[in-house]
């Protein structure tokens, strides 16, 4: 059984062939109205989420079938002590996928083993979040054109932010991407995404603290929020949230043609006078993350035999 549990479940060529069906989905919905006609997604969401879990549902319905599932732990039987195998080993008898977010990390892998359809993993605790980076793939790729032989900046925190480690794990495997990873000294990426993927495939990268020195060489810009629900005290999230705001004023020694991507949601490291700014690609990314992973149930289902 094919699940999606890290980006590095699929090698690059399938992740392109994926990009191109997303496209095609994008510019003509309607040839993929039936498609999945009888089929249904359960979300299991023991995490909170608007874009993910509400992205999931749409695509499954826009792709012409139905979605059953839960929004917090709370509302499901993990509450009465249920682990997540078994919860899967249910769902799996009334769903054909499951998209399953959860806080601890590892959880959606552990869930395969046990799962007799297809997982994908929308999100688990600090560690992995493939279907943003599908996300992500899709929208540098439609707006820079391509996926080799740019510039991004990470800005954030990168030592909680999963979207960010699967991002560098997906782009490490493209032709010329630099990256350049701007953090404070307590939230630089965690050492195995240092060491077991930037060092070890040969990738150029630089780790800062400071936006402006490096902003005018970004091709992309990546920004996150500071993750507080990972972090261990109030008092360090507040010290370190207000860490990097990013102000039309910093945007005058970027590029022209620079792309501003947000897996968001904001709290307020981007200001909202950016948000007309053609490089603001945040809300176009969102809309891309709909048909990526159109793209993605209509792969695993059709690899399941479904
Ligand atoms: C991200 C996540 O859940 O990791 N959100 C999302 O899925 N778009 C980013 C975040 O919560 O900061």
């Amino acid at each position: 059984m094919r699940h999606l549990i890290d980006i590095r479940d699929l090698d690059m060529r399938e992740i392109l062939t994926l990009l191109d069906l997303a496209d095609d989905i994008y510019a003509k919905p309607e040839d993929f109205r039936e498609v999945c006609r009888y089929k249904k997604l359960a979300t299991l969401f023991f995490e909170p989420s608007t874009r993910t879990r509400l992205s999931f549902e749409a695509a499954m319905m826009e792709l012409g079938g139905k979605v059953l599932g839960f929004s917090e732990a709370a509302s499901s039987s993990a509450s009465k002590g249920e682990s997540v195998s078994d919860t899967v080993r249910v769902v799996g008898c009334y769903a054909d996928i499951i998209a399953m977010r959860h806080p601890k990390e590892g959880a959606p892998l552990a869930a395969a083993l046990h799962s007799t359809v297809p997982i994908i993993n929308a999100g688990d605790g600090g560690h992995n979040h493939p279907t943003q980076t599908l996300t992500d793939l899709m929208t540098i790729r439609r707006e820079k054109g391509g996926l080799s032989d740019f510039t991004i900046g990470l800005c954030g925190d990168l030592k909680f932010g999963r979207t960010v480690h699967s991002l560098i794990a997906a782009l490490s495997r493209c032709e010329g991407v630099k990256f350049v990873c701007i953090s404070p000294e307590e939230l630089r990426l965690p050492g195995y995404v240092r060491q077991d993927v930037l060092i070890k495939s040969g990738a150029e990268f630089e780790e800062v603290s400071d936006l402006a020195e490096v902003m005018p060489e970004l091709d992309v810009l990546y920004m996150t929020r500071v993750q507080r629900e990972r972090f261990f005290n109030e008092e360090d999230y507040l010290r370190l949230k207000d860490s990097y705001i990013l102000t039309p004023a910093k945007l005058e020694r970027a590029k022209r043609d620079l792309s501003i991507l947000h897996p968001l949601p904001r709290v307020n490291e981007i200001d909202t006078a950016i948000d007309a700014d053609p490089r603001a690609c945040y809300f176009r990314q969102a809309l891309n993350g709909k048909f990526v992973r159109m793209a993605l149930i209509l792969k695993l289902l059709e690899e399941a035999g479904k």
